[in-house]
């Protein structure tokens, strides 16, 4: 890690325990490897200035961002983020003075901006979603595969774990979580079972314990998958406020790009697409004004983001040797000099 590490703020409030857990599941990770999602597509796509200043949003494991730091020179700067301890600690044993890492959430670019006294930046990265070492490692929750505490939280230093939310939340929102976040065609049943066993005096606080009560809760079981796949994404997506995150650091994005900048996301979701998508065109329709609306064309307000180029998917090759990169979809847009 880098330049006159100021460490960043949130990492003073971390619990000594919560930092050794993460720091040992960093240990365990070094196995459960990340096969980064289009890494040549994604890093050519910010079209790297070799002294320029780049933020990686979502750092992970650093695919990207140890390609990003091949490509710069001794004066470009990367600053990478990730709200993940374990992605943090493999961050900070990067050796290079050109990479610093903050333990932040991506919304919170703002504070990195002022950390570092930064005003404008050449590209942002956002490569969406969890990793491989968070699915892959059973004591972080997020996964039926293994029995563990229904955690969840990429950020363990805050919020509430999936467990402590199903202690509170409704039937119905549960059921609405489930469906638009995890496409779950039994969202009702599921929900219904869930808050049953709930009513029945039944704490759920463990994957193993929720994965049965989905099972269980759907009538048609499909054999390649298993049935908790969608409830467990959903609730992954709800826990973390993926969504919320998202749709807060675009608008600042567009703030911190220099002219030129180049603003490039990889999403794992329909709904996250929608999103990145529907923001970019909304750039392109400023000048929508009602037909006789008062203003001369001159002052219309003029997009501040390019598209470049088409959405971009994975090769064939690429979701053979990487399943998991199947649903990914690439946008890049580049910040224009309009104000
Ligand atoms: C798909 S992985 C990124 C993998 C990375 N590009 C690589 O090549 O290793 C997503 C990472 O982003 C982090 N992340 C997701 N949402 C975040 C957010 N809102 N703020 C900060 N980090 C986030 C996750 O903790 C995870 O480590």
């Amino acid at each position: 890690m880098m330049m006159g590490a100021k460490s960043a703020p949130s990492l003073a409030s971390v619990s000594a325990s919560i930092m050794t857990s993460a720091l040992n599941s960093t240990t365990k990770s070094s196995s459960a490897a990340h096969m980064t999602v289009l890494l040549n597509e994604a890093v050519d796509a910010l079209n790297l200035k070799p002294s320029g200043i780049y933020v990686d949003g979502t750092f992970g494991r650093g695919g990207h961002s140890r390609l990003i730091l091949s490509r710069l020179e001794k004066s470009g700067r990367l600053y990478a983020i990730d709200r993940d301890l374990a992605a943090f600690a493999e961050g900070q044993s990067i050796q290079d003075a050109r990479f610093h890492i903050s333990h932040l959430h991506f919304s919170e670019i703002n504070q990195l901006a002022s950390n570092h006294n930064l005003t404008k930046v050449d590209g942002i990265l956002l490569d969406l979603g969890i990793s491989s070492p968070q699915i892959d490692e059973g004591e972080r929750g997020f996964s039926f595969r293994f029995d563990a505490p229904l955690d969840m939280r990429m950020d363990q230093t805050r919020g509430k774990t999936a467990a402590e939310l199903l202690t509170t939340i409704s039937e119905q929102q549960l059921g609405k979580v489930i469906k638009d976040y995890g496409e779950e065609r039994f969202a009702k049943q599921v929900a219904r079972a869930i808050i049953k066993e709930r009513t029945d005096g039944r704490a759920i606080t463990t994957t193993g314990q929720l994965a049965k009560i989905v099972a269980s809760a759907i009538p048609k079981i499909e054999p390649w998958q298993n049935p908790a796949t969608r409830t467990f994404q959903a609730l992954r997506i709800y826990v973390n406020s993926e969504l919320e995150e998202l749709s807060l650091i675009l608008p600042k994005c567009l703030d911190l790009l220099a002219d030129g900048g180049r603003l490039v996301v990889i999403s794992f979701h329909s709904l996250e697409d929608r999103i990145v998508k529907q923001f970019i065109q909304g750039e392109q329709n400023r000048d929508d004004l009602p037909a006789r609306f008062p203003v001369k064309a001159i002052d219309l307000p003029q997009p501040r983001l390019r598209v470049v180029g088409k959405a971009i998917k994975p090769t064939t090759l690429e979701v053979k040797q990487n399943p998991r990169s199947r649903s990914a979809v690439m946008r890049v847009a580049e910040r224009t000099a309009v104000s």
